[in-house]
């Protein structure tokens, strides 16, 4: 029995570039690991099986329980890439709130390739990993290397960024998820006479990220999907406004609906959390990046 971790994503920033002819769009992101994590936990069956359990009070009735689970699709890859016909028992330990643009499925997929190469002793190079990790997903890659990085392509090209500071988030997820494709499509539909160039100074936010100043980091953050995520729920603006007057800076996470504030202490972080709960919010938790990517935590 194996367990390996694997933390949720932030995009510090996310620029979105018009539709491919694949129809995936272009992204230029900076992606950062955040204490938020999914146990994957691996171990000999005959047949496939998944199960998913909550740690603390997240609801994961959106989390398929099937064949169709990313962390299984992530195992018949793995295998099928060895020439092998192997299934395994799968259990979930999930911490990462569903469809909330953590990259939840994406950790659970990285946490499952990384898992059942060591259980099946496979000893996949990082290199194949990777490729079968952009094959499962445009955030599972980032998920294998976790800590901050630079994502090209569809947002599994990813290349280590240096980020030496200790940032702290304040996450605040939505009863209700989104759908990421359907974000991108009001991206487009808000969008439609974008240039084929995606923007983003990335050399600006490698100096931001270096000078360690939440303010400047703050000032800095910017998702390209937060306009078409609140086009599609109005109802979110008022997370934004709460975080606002609670003086974090906002940054809706991926394609949504989860809302991050970033402030400037773990202690400041404790208070926000606090006083969005007197506000009614439920489920808010701290967080700090960046972390690890998907590491083994137990081995049996
Ligand atoms: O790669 P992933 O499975 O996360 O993508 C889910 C969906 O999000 C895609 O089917 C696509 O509609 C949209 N997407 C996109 N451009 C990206 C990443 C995702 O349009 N760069």
């Amino acid at each position: 029995m194996i367990t390996v971790r694997a933390a949720a994503k932030v995009n510090l920033r996310l620029a979105v570039g018009p539709p491919r002819a694949d129809g995936f769009h272009p992204l230029l992101t900076i992606y950062q690991a955040i204490s938020l994590y999914d146990d994957v936990t691996v171990s000999e069956a005959d047949a496939w099986s998944v199960t998913v359990e909550p740690t603390g009070d997240l609801d994961c009735s959106g989390a398929p329980l099937d064949e169709s689970n990313i962390a299984v699709r992530a195992g018949r890859l793995l295998g099928g890439h060895h020439g092998i016909e192997r299934a395994a028992a799968i259990r979930i330990a999930k911490g990462i709130p569903v469809a909330g643009g953590l990259a939840g499925g994406s950790a659970d997929a990285a946490a499952s390739l990384v898992a059942l190469d060591r259980l099946w002793e496979l000893d996949t190079s990082d290199e194949d990993l990777l490729r079968l990790a952009a094959q499962l997903g445009s955030d599972v890659p980032f998920a294998l290397l976790g800590g901050t990085a630079l994502g090209t392509g569809r947002g599994e090209v990813v290349e280590p960024i240096e980020d030496p500071g200790t940032w702290w988030w304040v996450v605040v997820p939505n009863a209700t998820g989104m759908s990421t494709p359907e974000v991108y499509r009001e991206f487009d539909r808000l969008n439609p006479d974008l240039g084929s160039h995606v923007h983003l100074r990335v050399h600006d936010m490698t100096g931001v990220l270096r000078a360690r100043d939440f303010r400047l980091l703050g000032r800095n953050l910017e998702n390209d999907l937060q306009a078409a995520a609140l086009s599609l729920r109005p109802d979110l603006d008022q997370t934004d406004t709460d975080l606002f007057e609670l003086g974090a800076y906002r940054l809706l996470s991926g394609s949504g609906p989860t809302f991050l504030g970033l402030v400037e202490t773990q202690e400041r972080a404790h208070e926000v959390r606090q006083q969005m709960m007197d506000r009614g919010y439920r489920g808010i938790q701290v967080a700090t990046g960046p972390v690890a990517g998907a590491h083994l935590v137990k081995y049996i």
